[in-house]
């Protein structure tokens, strides 16, 4: 690992901030450069461009965005655009100025069109129309990766993107008005079970297909691609990003059971019909990834254990 390299985790505070943080510590990494947003707000370019003059930066991940599920999105419609391009350009424009030898971006897999062919590569970039809920979000997204894939053609930087699937872990938004689907359910089947309530309402029909990934294997591909692999290899291949995943799916309902099986609730799970089911099926290709050496190890039962004991550690009275 680049133990002695200055690198500088942009939302080191987040979910996958905190894990890469966590991850390169654990690899030796001593020179980790990780400000709290509130030392160093990436929509202030004047800051930004300070920031990389004094600290110097070798490598750069940028894992800094406005995040949130459907209704955060739906309803931010103009911050997701916003913060999120704000973000990228200023990071990634002050990186290539301060000459940063590597700068891993991350996007998500919201980049790709919403009737994607299934599992989706990393050439359906830019091939059909977004889900219009969170249009801005993958705009601002796609404009990340085509921000690092124009860097490297004109300037020759190290610049490139991965595209992650759903995750999950310690340190996941909890809230019930903005989080993502496990961590809603786990909150969900908590309160039922310490309050014996009878039933969990879960939305939709409980069929659509989705695939998660555990956040610190994420970090460790990360982690990975850091130490082996550049952008020439990246777009080298025909493509401007690689898919991070496991490369398999679980129907909603399915998860919702083995996340009940996990918290302990034994009342039964009622589906709301009247509630959207979104995209029936989202699965990313996730060969080129294995073809270049890097696959996941915690399977989704093992993960949802950690998460949930991370919930009970981090809400010991709820
Ligand atoms: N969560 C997922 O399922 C998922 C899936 C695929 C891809 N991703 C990608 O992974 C990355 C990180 O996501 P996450 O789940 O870790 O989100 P998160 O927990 O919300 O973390 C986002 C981080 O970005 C920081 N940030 C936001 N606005 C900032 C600003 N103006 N200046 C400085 N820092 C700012 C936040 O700092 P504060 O908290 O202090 O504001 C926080 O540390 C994102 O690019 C996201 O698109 C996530």
């Amino acid at each position: 690992m680049h133990k002695n390299k200055r690198i500088y985790i942009a939302g080191s505070g987040g979910m996958v901030g905190s894990s890469i943080r966590r991850e390169l510590e654990s690899r030796g990494c001593r020179s980790l450069q990780t400000p709290a947003s509130s030392e160093l707000d990436l929509i202030d370019q004047r800051a930004v461009r300070a920031f990389f003059s004094e600290k110097k930066p070798e490598i750069v991940i940028l894992a800094a965005a406005k995040v949130g599920g459907i209704l955060a999105n739906d309803t931010h419609r103009a911050e997701f655009l916003y913060n999120n391009l704000m973000i990228e350009a200023n990071v990634i424009h002050e990186a290539q100025g301060a000459g940063v030898e590597k700068l891993i971006f991350l996007g998500s897999s919201c980049i790709y069109p919403r009737n994607a062919v299934q599992p989706i590569t990393e050439e359906a970039l830019l091939t059909g129309v977004l889900e219009s809920t969170n249009e801005p979000y993958a705009i601002a997204k796609i404009a990340g990766v085509k921000l690092c894939e124009s860097y490297f053609r004109q300037y020759g930087a190290n610049f490139y993107s991965v595209m992650p699937t759903n995750l999950y872990g310690r340190n996941d938004n909890f809230d019930l008005d903005t989080s993502h689907v496990i961590p809603a359910l786990i909150r969900k089947f908590h309160t039922a079970k310490i309050e014996n309530r009878a039933n969990v309402t879960v939305w939709g029909t409980g069929k659509p297909l989705r695939e998660f990934l555990y956040v610190d294997d994420l970090a460790n591909a990360i982690a990975f691609l850091v130490e082996n692999v550049d952008a020439r290899d990246i777009y080298g291949d025909g493509v401007s990003h690689v898919n991070i995943g496991v490369g398999k799916d679980i129907e909603i309902g399915e998860l919702a059971s083995l996340i009940a099986q996990i918290v302990g609730f034994d009342g039964h799970i009622v589906f709301d019909t009247s509630k959207p089911d979104g995209t029936p099926r989202k699965l990313l290709d996730t060969s080129r990834m294995s073809r270049m050496g890097w696959t996941h190890t915690t399977s989704l039962a093992e993960g949802l254990r950690k998460t949930y004991d991370w919930f009970l550690s981090a809400n010991p009275v709820s």
